[in-house]
């Protein structure tokens, strides 16, 4: 009895750690798809097209702004409200936060 608690423990951190890492990866994904072209691929904005656009390097606003510029655009930005799933923009954001800027 104790083992099959113990063999579903490890199996549900197993799941936990391989769906965080596919969520992970698709905004990783959606960050190279849709924004690194002018944000650049450390968020430094040092791409043609950021540069272009004098597109500032990504700064570290609060994870809830940054989800409300990513929804309604923000100067040359085009908006994403409907192109990207709230979920994903809140992904993007918090990949941003995590990976990109530490
Ligand atoms: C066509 C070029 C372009 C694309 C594509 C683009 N951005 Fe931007 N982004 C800009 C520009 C221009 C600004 C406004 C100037 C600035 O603040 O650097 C901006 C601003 C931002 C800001 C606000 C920075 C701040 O703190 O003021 C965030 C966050 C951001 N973009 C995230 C994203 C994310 C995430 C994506 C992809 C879903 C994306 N952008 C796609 C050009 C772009």
């Amino acid at each position: 009895m104790k083992r099959i608690q113990v063999l579903g423990v490890l199996g549900l951190m197993v799941l936990a750690t391989g769906t965080m890492s596919i969520a992970q990866g698709t905004a990783e994904a959606t960050y190279k798809a849709k924004c690194q072209m002018c944000h650049g691929a450390m968020g430094a904005g040092d791409t043609p097209a950021g540069k272009a656009m004098k597109v500032q390097p990504l700064n570290k606003s609060p994870e809830g702004d940054m989800v409300a510029i990513i929804k309604k655009g923000k100067g040359k930005m085009p908006a994403y409200d409907g192109k990207l799933t709230d979920a994903q923009i809140k992904d993007v954001a918090t990949y941003i936060h995590t990976s990109l800027l530490n």
